[in-house]
């Protein structure tokens, strides 16, 4: 896939010096799989190739998790970033707040323009975006998922983008310890499969910049340990096991939805605490595509309402901010 370069408003932090560490090289001969991945540091990167390794394999059984490195080139990455400032503008032109009956996101940026946080259906607004996340490099992820999984551009939320960016005077966007399980739990009290989240990163973070954490090999506790060893987006304190997911741009992750993970928002502010994520969508159960008569979920009509008063609540500290300066100012 050759990427036309896009100069995007705001391209990732690039630094010559600061490169990935060299990804995991597949051992020769004969080995065990398991006995290999277990041996394995938590961070290990893993390169992409024509198929999922066995240690690949083993790894993320093990520990719920795999990260590949730099699957999108720095190109790929710049043009990805200025096809979703284009989506931005178009969405903002034509006064829109949802696709396929899911809200889309805006909140103030750092300049205090508005600005796009998290949409869905990514893809259906891009053809090189479409394309990208079809291309064949992506084919051994999607028989990890199932060898019937398809990529669900026009299905559940389609692709979904995160641009997350904290103002001086705005909330910092966190999501506390969940699983993706709850559900499942709640209604069957039985573990579902495999739940296979697939992310592509874009920006470099560090453990310094908050970013995705997980407690690697939770994916396969059991019911009551899901429903009681943390309180599912309340619980936020850091966990004795917990590893922050190290990204450079590029970066896609896997990882089981079955573990406890979430995001911790970086303590930096203005466009340095810039963190950029999209996940595809591999879905296996029957088509249900979509479309603009589509209403929007009970779910997420309730996590639009929580996103609102957040963004009240940021405007008005960021008045009170204001209205504080101004009194230094004339004091
Ligand atoms: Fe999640």
């Amino acid at each position: 896939m050759t990427a036309s370069p896009a100069v995007p408003r705001h391209p990732p932090r690039r630094d010559p010096g600061d490169r990935p560490p060299a990804p995991f090289v597949e051992p020769v001969g004969s080995f065990d799989a398991a006995t290999v991945a277990a041996a394995l540091p938590i961070g290990t990167r893993f390169a992409l190739g024509a198929a999922i390794s066995p240690v690949q394999r083993a790894f993320l059984d093990r520990h719920g998790f795999l990260l590949f490195t730099e699957v999108a080139t720095a190109d790929e990455v710049d043009t990805i970033l200025a096809e979703v400032d284009q989506i931005e503008a178009d969405l903002l032109a034509k006064g829109e707040r949802k696709v396929y009956g899911v809200p889309v996101w805006f909140g103030l940026d750092p300049d205090g323009n508005e600005y796009l946080f998290r949409m869905g259906f990514t893809s259906a607004h891009s053809s090189f975006l479409s394309e990208f996340v079809r291309h064949g490099r992506f084919e051994p992820i999607r028989l990890l998922i199932g060898a019937d999984a398809r990529i669900g551009e026009r299905e559940k939320d389609g692709v979904v983008f995160n641009r997350y960016v904290r103002a001086a005077s705005s909330l910092r966007p966190n999501l506390a310890w969940h699983t993706d399980a709850l559900r499942d739990v709640f209604y069957n009290w039985k573990m579902p499969g495999p739940m296979l989240n697939v992310g592509l990163h874009f920006d470099r973070i560090g453990p310094e910049d908050g970013g995705l954490q997980i407690v690697p090999g939770t994916h396969t506790q059991g019911a009551w340990s899901t429903l009681f060893s943390k309180i599912h987006f309340v619980s936020d304190g850091p966990d004795r096991h917990q590893v922050a997911v190290e990204t450079w741009p590029g970066d896609l992750t896997v990882h089981d939805g079955r573990m406890w993970h979430r995001v911790v928002a970086s303590p930096k502010t203005g466009w340095a605490s810039l963190r950029r994520s999209m996940y595809v969508p591999y879905v296996c159960d029957a088509y249900q595509p979509k479309s603009e008569t589509s209403a929007t979920p009970l779910y997420m009509r309730v996590f639009d309402a929580i996103v609102r008063s957040r963004a009240r609540a940021a405007a008005k500290a960021g008045e009170r901010e204001k209205e504080r300066q101004r009194t230094l100012l004339k004091g």
